[in-house]
């Protein structure tokens, strides 16, 4: 084979040499806190990101379809706008969207290098592998981390598309999201492009189906979290005695997960000294899912130092993706 066509992988791993404190923290101060929550990377070991890839198949999440088709229809424009080298995806999960921007690359023969950056190294793994087999010649350099903490591990390999996709930045509350892009914005060169996918305000009664689907999938996924507080803090507590709660929150235009206790129980985790007692009906935030429309869209990638150069919707306008750039 020629060596021009063999592909590389490296694997970067920075959050297996992160403080164990600081998931320990996250975790007491937010079951402590009014109201309770628990972080949603939490969400993401190999179990959930496969729950995760179920829910994007469910009839009821038509975000993940509608997300592909605009992809489908803008990759080739997105990447010649851009002309870039490298994608770094944040939060790329099975990166299946993500092939579209890989493939249009490759067409424009741009394709150099891939930087798939996720919480769940096993994903990272397997993706590494897939796409190092799909793409020959591509150069992957895959990150195990959490992008709040982690960004500087993304490596330098040409001109950068970095791109969020799927709604991830939505998890975040509005001023830790424009903090946190204005992150993104500082690690990027003058000349790199950002590609912001963002799930758009719409009926509520579509937005709550979508987090309770008819087949329990997303109740499965919420609950997960209480497995990963156990298998990695040694939590003691039982998913069968909380529900699956989701509903819009107008106000804060987000759908926010919910697990609500069935029951008076305590969480016990011995190695953080914390036991919390949760009366029955009380409820742990697991998650937030915050939807945007165009001046929101502005507004957050303004704040966070970024020129919008192109906005793409969907005819019933479910998902924006944002294509811009540093002034
Ligand atoms: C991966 C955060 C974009 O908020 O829609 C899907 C996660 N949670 N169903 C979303 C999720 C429940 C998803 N994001």
């Amino acid at each position: 084979m020629d060596s021009r066509t063999e592909a590389s992988i490296t694997i970067d791993a920075p959050i297996t040499r992160e403080d164990p404190d600081t998931l320990r923290n996250i975790v007491k101060t937010g079951l402590l806190g009014n109201p309770r929550t628990l972080p949603s990377k939490l969400f993401y070991d190999e179990r959930g990101s496969t729950l995760f890839e179920q829910i994007c198949e469910l009839p009821e999440y038509y975000q993940t379809r509608t997300e592909h088709k605009l992809l489908a229809t803008w990759a080739d424009e997105i990447i010649a706008l851009s002309g870039a080298e490298e994608l770094v995806e944040l939060g790329s999960g099975a990166a299946t969207k993500t092939r579209m921007l890989l493939d249009a690359m490759e067409r424009a023969d741009q394709l150099r290098y891939f930087v798939p950056f996720d919480v769940d190294e096993s994903i990272v793994r397997r993706v590494s592998e897939e796409l190092a087999q799909e793409y020959p010649g591509i150069q992957i350099h895959g990150v195990v981390g959490d992008f709040l903490v982690h960004l500087e591990h993304i490596p330098e390999g040409g001109k950068r598309l970095v791109v969020i996709l799927g709604g991830t930045i939505g998890n975040l509350p509005t001023i830790p999201a424009e903090e946190f892009l204005t992150t993104v914005n500082a690690e990027m060169a003058s000349e790199d492009f950002f590609l912001l996918g963002l799930q758009l305000i719409t009926d509520p009664r579509r937005l709550e189906a979508a987090y309770n689907d008819q087949q329990g999938i997303t109740a499965k996924f919420n609950k997960n979290i209480l497995r990963v507080l156990r298998n990695q803090l040694g939590a003691q507590c039982d998913s069968d005695n909380f529900d699956h709660v989701a509903r819009y929150n107008p106000d804060a235009h987000r759908i926010e997960m919910w697990l609500r206790s069935s029951q008076d129980q305590t969480i016990n985790i011995p190695d953080l000294a914390l036991s919390v007692a949760i009366k029955k009906n009380e409820e742990i935030r697991t998650e937030l899912s915050t939807k945007y429309d165009r001046p929101l869209a502005e507004n957050l990638l303004a704040t966070s130092g970024f020129e919008l150069v192109k906005w793409y919707t969907d005819r019933d306008q479910l998902i924006g993706l944002a294509l811009a750039r540093k002034p």
